[in-house]
C-alpha cells in the first residue's frame, strides 16, 4: 500500500493508524528509509496513539527504548550505530521478542541475523518537501493488518 504523507502530521497519523490495528500478539515492524525520512516520527505517532505522553527519544545510542503502554511492551529500536551485530546477542535481544510485545525497528538490516522476521515492512522516502510510505505485509499477521488498513 502506498501513502502520500504531505507533512509531519500525516506521518504521525499513519503511525497512529498502525498502532490501532496492531494485534495483541508478538508483532514486529521494520522501518526503512534514509535519515530524516520519518521513521522516528511514525514511531512517535504510534506510541502517542497507545497513550504515551511526552518525548520519544531516538534510541540511536541506547539501541532500544522500552515503553509499557496499554498493558503491552513496546520496543523502539534504532540500530543505525550498531557496529557489531553480536552486541544484540550480548544485550539479550531474544528476550525482547516475547508474547504481546510490539517492536518497531529502524535500520533492522544492521542486525537482521538476530531479529525475527518482520510482520510489516514500512518503507519511507522523501518526495520533495514531503514523504511517501509503502507498507508491505511480511506474514499472515501482517496481512490481516494490511487488510484492515484498506478499509
Ligand atoms: N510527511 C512529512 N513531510 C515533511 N516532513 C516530515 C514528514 N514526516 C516527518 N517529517 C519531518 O522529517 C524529519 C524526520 O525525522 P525522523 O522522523 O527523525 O526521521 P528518521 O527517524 O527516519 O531519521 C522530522 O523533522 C519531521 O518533522
Ligand atoms: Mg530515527
Amino acid at each position: 500500500m502506498h501513502y502520500y504523507l504531505a507533512d509531519e502530521n500525516a506521518t504521525l497519523d499513519l503511525g497512529k493508524t498502525l498502532a490501532k490495528l496492531c494485534p495483541q500478539q508478538l508483532f514486529t515492524i521494520h522501518l526503512e528509509g534514509d535519515l530524516g525520512a520519518g521513521k522516528t516520527t511514525l514511531t512517535r505517532g504510534f506510541l502517542q496513539s497507545l497513550g504515551h505522553k511526552g518525548k520519544v527519544k531516538s534510541p540511536t545510542y541506547t539501541l532500544v527504548e522500552h515503553y509499557n503502554l496499554d498493558q503491552r511492551d513496546i520496543y523502539h529500536f534504532d540500530l543505525y550505530r550498531l557496529s557489531d551485530a553480536n552486541e544484540l546477542e550480548f544485550m539479550g535481544i531474544e528476550d525482547y521478542f516475547h508474547d504481546n510485545a510490539i517492536s518497531l525497528i529502524e535500520w533492522a538490516k544492521q542486525g537482521s541475523e538476530y531479529l525475527p522476521e518482520p510482520d510489516l515492512l514500512v518503507q519511507l522516502a522523501y518526495q520533495n518537501q514531503s514523504r511517501v510510505a509503502d507498507i508491505t505485509a511480511k506474514s499472515e499477521l501482517g496481512e490481516s493488518v494490511c487488510d484492515k488498513l484498506h478499509k
